[in-house]
């Protein structure tokens, strides 16, 4: 977070119409996003301010699910590039007077929107959005699918720290199975040259046949063998049946981060989570928040320069 490292914006253009799944981008945006995340994280650092990339642009916020980190950045991210930005309030919203998620997306793209930030767990309504919204769609977080600007904000957080991801072992931890951040971060980090490993229990793990390029490991002495990243997940309880919830119980003694469990990775590995964690659940807080060996606020700052390149890039398309 204190790197004086100041690129140049990338050159060359950008393909990308849509961001509902890592898939949506090719590896040359991947970079191109990269790059263009650690171009504004330098203006943050400098606390100057950006370039008014979309000046006279709209940027709609539409979250139906909780969030501070993702909706909160995303704001920031679009003020900071002189968007308008709405967040809607959906809790006042007409949702409440039987308005279907479709019908209140379509009307606040008909107020002229260039870009929607859909926040929704229902399955197909980001693609249904995609195809029948005059604006870009982007997935800010959609059940237990995706997260695909968390994965690139996690990747810009390791490449800051890292430079570069060839041979990174990177090992999640804990609730696999309903974690949309594990999903994207598990695609992207692989496609940049990574080896991911999803640590758990069975029971918090994906079917077999998910991410069969991924491996598996059943105990943190084993997944945590030579990692250079452990990052923990939140226990997802709000998406467990009740019997995974009872499963849930003594947890943390056997997988939760401890000072004691990161002595199973690499002697100088570091620790990451996507937020919101739960202390003393699947991480120790004293280890969260040590500087030292955690990077969770880094990844919470990359969130605003990472999302100002996804809008920057998804609204200019690179031009
Ligand atoms: N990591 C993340 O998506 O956090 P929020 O739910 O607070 O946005």
């Amino acid at each position: 977070m204190t790197s004086s490292h100041r690129p140049s914006p990338p050159i060359g253009g950008f393909a990308a119409r849509r961001l509902i799944g890592v898939d949506d981008l090719s590896d040359a945006d991947i970079v191109y996003l990269l790059d263009l995340a650690e171009h504004y994280a330098g203006y943050l650092m400098r606390s100057a301010p950006a370039p008014r990339r979309l000046a006279g642009k709209t940027q709609i916020n539409l979250f139906f699910e909780d969030s501070t980190r993702t909706n909160l950045s995303f704001e920031l991210a679009g003020k900071k590039l002189g968007a308008d930005v709405i967040n809607v309030p959906v809790a006042a919203s007409s949702i409440h007077k039987g308005e279907s998620l479709v019908d209140t997306a379509l009307t606040l793209s008909a107020m002229a929107a260039d870009i929607m930030n859909v926040r929704a767990k229902e399955p197909g309504l980001h693609e249904e959005l995609d195809r029948r919204l005059n604006c870009v769609v982007l997935n800010a977080g959609d059940g237990v699918r995706e997260h695909p600007t968390q994965a690139l904000l996690d990747a810009a957080t390791i490449r800051s720290q890292f430079r570069s991801f060839d041979g990174l072992a990177i090992a999640i931890c804990g609730d696999v199975k309903h974690s949309r951040v594990a999903g994207s971060d598990a695609r992207l980090l692989s496609r940049l040259g990574a080896e991911v490993r999803f640590v758990g229990p069975k029971h918090l793990m994906p079917d077999d046949d998910q991410f069969p390029e991924v491996a598996r490991a059943g105990s943190l002495k084993d997944g945590l063998d030579g990692a250079d990243i452990v990052m923990g997940l939140r226990m997802q309880f709000e998406r467990m049946s009740d019997g995974a919830r009872d499963a849930a119980q003594g947890y943390y003694e056997e997988f939760g981060i401890t000072y004691e469990t990161l002595k199973l990775a690499k002697p100088d590995a570091k620790v990451m989570h996507p937020g919101p964690m739960n202390r003393g659940v699947e991480i120790d807080g004293a280890l969260a928040d040590d500087t030292e060996r955690s990077l969770i606020l880094n990844q919470v700052f990359y969130g605003v320069p990472t999302r100002m390149a996804c809008l920057d890039a998804l609204v200019t398309r690179g031009e």
